[in-house]
C-alpha cells in the first residue's frame, strides 16, 4: 500500500468516512519541504464540528504511526506528512523494473471494451491539420485505456457517403481529360471538386451540373456498377494516402467502416422511430422534435428521401453496441459538433437506449498554423503529410548540425519530427484552441516532445556507458537527497496519472508528468554524480535513472511519441 492510501485509512479510522473519498482531499504540495502529502482538515469542519485548525491538533494527538510516513507537522489547517524516503524509493523502483513497460497501466478495465472513434477522415477530400487533434488525441486515449487493461476498438468513422461523390463523379467525367480514375490523387480530386463548385451557381436549384450530380449519386446508392466502381477507387486512393500519414504517426485502427457501411442499418430505425412516435412530419422531411430539451430538431429524413449524418450516427452507435457491447463509447471529434452529438444522444435516450449515458462526446478546440507557411495554392488547406514531413526534415537539419555522428539519423529524425507535431496536440487540455508553432514545437529545451525524448535518450546514454547495474542489490537509503526524493515521487506518480487522464479523457495529464519527471531528472543528473565513487550510491543511482528511463518512455509511448535511445 502507498503512503496516500495509508494516510487515508489511518484518518478514516479516526474521522469515520469513506477511506477513498478521504483519499481524493489529500494534496501534494508543491514544496516538497512542506511535506509529501498534506491533508487539508476542513474537509472535514462539518463532520467533526470544529474549526480546521483544531482539527489538525486533533488528528496529530490521535493518530498512531503511518505505513511509509516518516514524520508528520501541524501547518494551520493542514497536517502534513513526510513520507519516509527510503521506503518510497523501494517501493516506486521496484515496481518500475518489475512491471516495465507496463508500469503506470493496470487492470481496472479488464473485461471492459471501450470504443474510441478517432480521426474520422473523409474520402477524396484532405487529411488536414484539422483532423491533427482527433488524431492525436483519439491515438494516446486508445493507447491509455489498453494500458489500463480494457479491450479497445479504433474506430475511423470515414465521411464516406453522400452527394459530394456524384459531384465527384461529375467533375471526373468532365475534367478527368480522360485520365483512368485510379491515376489521381487526393490532391487532383480536390482540384475537380473545387472546379465543380466555381461552374455551378449553388443558388440554382435547377442547375443542370447539380441535377447530374444527384443523378450519379442515386447510381452509387443503386448499387450500379460504373458508378461504385468509381466512388471505390476514390475511395481506396484516399486510404492509401491517408495511410501513409498514419503510418508516420504509428496510429493503427480495428475498423474503418465508415458512413457508407450504415447505409443499410437506417430503415430498422426509422422505422423504430416511427414506432415510438418520435417521428414528426416537416414538410416532407422527418423529424425528432428536440424542442422540449432547447435543441433545434434532429432531421432523420430529408424530404427527398436522402438520410442524414445524423441518422447514419444513430446506426454507428447501435452497431458498435450491439457488436462490441462497449461498456463505455468515445467520439474523438472538434467542439463544431457539441450540438450535433447532444441530439444524437438524446434521440437515443428516447428511443429507450439507456446505455447511450456510456457514450460521449471528446471534444476538442481547433487548431491553427502560428507561422502559416503552409498553406497551398488552393485556400488554406494545411495536409497533414506535407506538416509531418517538413517537421521531419527541420529535425533532420537540426541534428546534423548538432549530432554528426548519430547513427540512423533518419530514423530519429521521424520519431522526433513527428513526436513534436503530436506532442503540440496533447500538451494543453484538450478544450484550448490550439496555435501550432514550428519553433516551439521543435524547441529541445522548452516542454516539449523532443525534449522529453532527449532526456529519455539521456538516461539511456548513463546506463549504457554505466554497463549496467545491481537491480537486487539497491540500497534505497542512499537516494535520500531532495532531487533523488523529487525524481521519485514524479515517477511514483504515473499510474494514478493515467488513471485519472482516462477518466478525464486528457492526455495532456501524462505529457505534463513526462515534463516534470524529465525536469526532475535533469537536476538530479546535475546534482548527484551518477557515477559516485561509492557503489552503493552508484548502484543506487543507476536504479533511479533506469527507473526514470523506463517512465519517460511509458509517458511517451501513451501520448503516442517514440523514444529513440540516442539522439
Ligand atoms: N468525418 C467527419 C468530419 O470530418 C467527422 C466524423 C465524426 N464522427 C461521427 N461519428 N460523427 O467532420
Amino acid at each position: 500500500m502507498d503512503a496516500k492510501k495509508s494516510i487515508a485509512r489511518a484518518i478514516a479510522a479516526i474521522a469515520g468516512l469513506d477511506c477513498a473519498e478521504l483519499e481524493g482531499f489529500i494534496e501534494i504540495p508543491k514544496d516538497s519541504s512542506l511535506g509529501d502529502y498534506a491533508f487539508p482538515c476542513f474537509k472535514l469542519a462539518r463532520s467533526m464540528k470544529k474549526p480546521p485548525a483544531a482539527i489538525a491538533q486533533e488528528l496529530n494527538q490521535k493518530l498512531a504511526d503511518i505505513e511509509g510516513v516518516s514524520r508528520r507537522e501541524v501547518a494551520g489547517g493542514y497536517l502534513n506528512f513526510f513520507a519516509d524516503r527510503a521506503d518510497l524509493a523501494e517501493r516506486t523502483i521496484r515496481r518500475v523494473l518489475k512491471e516495465g513497460d507496463r508500469y503506470g497501466g493496470g487492470s481496472v478495465g479488464s473485461g471492459k471494451t471501450v470504443c474510441v472513434e478517432f480521426s474520422s477522415i473523409n474520402i477524396a477530400k484532405p487529411f488536414h491539420i484539422g483532423h491533427l487533434p482527433s488524431t492525436a488525441i483519439g491515438n494516446s486515449l486508445n493507447r491509455i485505456y489498453d494500458f489500463l487493461g480494457y479491450k479497445t476498438v479504433a474506430i475511423n468513422h470515414l465521411g464516406d457517403w453522400g452527394t459530394q461523390f456524384g459531384r465527384m463523379i461529375v467533375a471526373y467525367k468532365k475534367w478527368g481529360e480522360g485520365r483512368p480514375i485510379e491515376e489521381f490523387t487526393v490532391r487532383d480530386m480536390v482540384k475537380l471538386y473545387i472546379r465543380f463548385h466555381e461552374e455551378i451557381d449553388e443558388n440554382d436549384k435547377n442547375d443542370p451540373l447539380v441535377e447530374e450530380a444527384r443523378a450519379w449519386f442515386r447510381r452509387i446508392e443503386q448499387g450500379d456498377e460504373e458508378a461504385v466502381a468509381l466512388w471505390q477507387k476514390m475511395k481506396n486512393q484516399t486510404l492509401e494516402e491517408d495511410g501513409r500519414v498514419y503510418d508516420m504517426m504509428d496510429v493503427h485502427f480495428d475498423s474503418f467502416a465508415g458512413e457508407s457501411f450504415y447505409e443499410d442499418k437506417m430503415q430498422p430505425i426509422i422505422d423504430e422511430l416511427a414506432e415510438k412516435g418520435l417521428l414528426k412530419d416537416d414538410a416532407g422531411a422527418k423529424i425528432v422534435d428536440l424542442s422540449e430539451y432547447d435543441m433545434p430538431a434532429c432531421i432523420i429524413v430529408k424530404s427527398d428521401g436522402a438520410t442524414l449524418y445524423a441518422t447514419r450516427d444513430l446506426a454507428a452507435a447501435r452497431y458498435r453496441k450491439a457488436t462490441y457491447d462497449f461498456s463505455k463509447s468515445i467520439y474523438v471529434v472538434a467542439y463544431q459538433q457539441n450540438l450535433h452529438f447532444k441530439q444524437f444522444f438524446k434521440v437515443l435516450e428516447l428511443m429507450g437506449d439507456e446505455w447511450v449515458k456510456d457514450c460521449q462526446h471528446v471534444n476538442f478546440g481547433m487548431v491553427s498554423m502560428e507561422e502559416g507557411t503552409l498553406s497551398t495554392r488552393h485556400g488554406t488547406v494545411v495536409y497533414l503529410e506535407d506538416v509531418l514531413n517538413a517537421a521531419v526534415e527541420k529535425t533532420l537539419e537540426i541534428m546534423k548540425e548538432k549530432s554528426p555522428d548519430l547513427e540512423d539519423k533518419e530514423g530519429v529524425a521521424r520519431a522526433v519530427g513527428v513526436g513534436a507535431v503530436i506532442w503540440g496536440m496533447l500538451y494543453n487540455s484538450r478544450i484550448k484552441d490550439i496555435t501550432f508553432s514550428w519553433s516551439k514545437a521543435l524547441n529541445f529545451d522548452g516542454e516539449t516532445g523532443p525534449y522529453a525524448q532527449y532526456t529519455h535518450a539521456r538516461c539511456c546514454s548513463v546506463l549504457r556507458k554505466a554497463g549496467g547495474f545491481e537491480p537486487e542489490a539497491v540500497d534505497y537509503s542512499k537516494l535520500n537527497d531532495q532531487a533523488s526524493a523529487a525524481l521519485i515521487k514524479a515517477i511514483a506518480s504515473l499510474p494514478d496519472t493515467v488513471a485519472q487522464a482516462a477518466e478525464r479523457n486528457e492526455p495532456y495529464l501524462i505529457a505534463r508528468l513526462a515534463i516534470v519527471i524529465c525536469s526532475e531528472f535533469n537536476r538530479f543528473y546535475y546534482e548527484n554524480r551518477i557515477m559516485d565513487g561509492d557503489p552503493a550510491v552508484r548502484n543506487a543511482r543507476l536504479a533511479l535513472t533506469e527507473a526514470a528511463r523506463q517512465s519517460i518512455k511509458n509517458a511517451l509511448y501513451l501520448v503516442g511519441l517514440r523514444a529513440p535511445e540516442r539522439m
